[in-house]
């Protein structure tokens, strides 16, 4: 059983009113539930700095017509074939493809993997959204 703390935050009125505001709207009935749910969500985000097994999900967009774009994208995926796990493809329309690919490993290295990816010339937009394999949250 874990135990649960208490805590008093002091915070400006009108910032306060602010988040309460946002937090209504995203349906939270608590608001200590959004403020547990952006603590873990910060702790998620600077995990990778600790080297700790991460989960990072890549989205990429591009064009097709680009030469070698695609090959080039491919031939990543496969030089990192053992951290990534699942990849996936949309023709978004006559030009362009949306690519989702997701990557498990140290932090560290997904973050490697995602920048390899982005960098690639020709890739339009990229991000990487970290996240967690939910074994170190609470
Ligand atoms: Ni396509």
């Amino acid at each position: 059983l874990r135990k649960l703390v208490r805590f008093g935050v002091s915070i400006n009125s009108e910032l306060l009113g602010k988040f309460d505001e946002l937090i209504e709207s995203k349906g939270y009935a608590k608001r200590s539930e959004a403020i547990r749910d952006l603590i873990r969500d910060y702790l998620v985000e600077h995990e990778w700095e600790k080297d700790a097994e991460t989960m990072g999900a890549v989205t990429v967009v591009y064009d097709h017509h680009v030469r070698e774009l695609t090959e080039s994208l491919t031939a990543l995926q496969h030089e990192f074939h053992s951290s990534i796990i699942s990849s996936m493809h949309v023709h978004v329309d006559e030009h362009n493809c949306l690519e989702v690919v997701v990557i498990r490993g140290k932090g560290s290295k997904v973050k490697e993997i995602a920048d390899r990816l982005i960098s690639t010339k020709g890739v339009k937009h990229g991000k990487l959204t970290m996240t967690t394999t939910g074994k170190g949250l609470v």
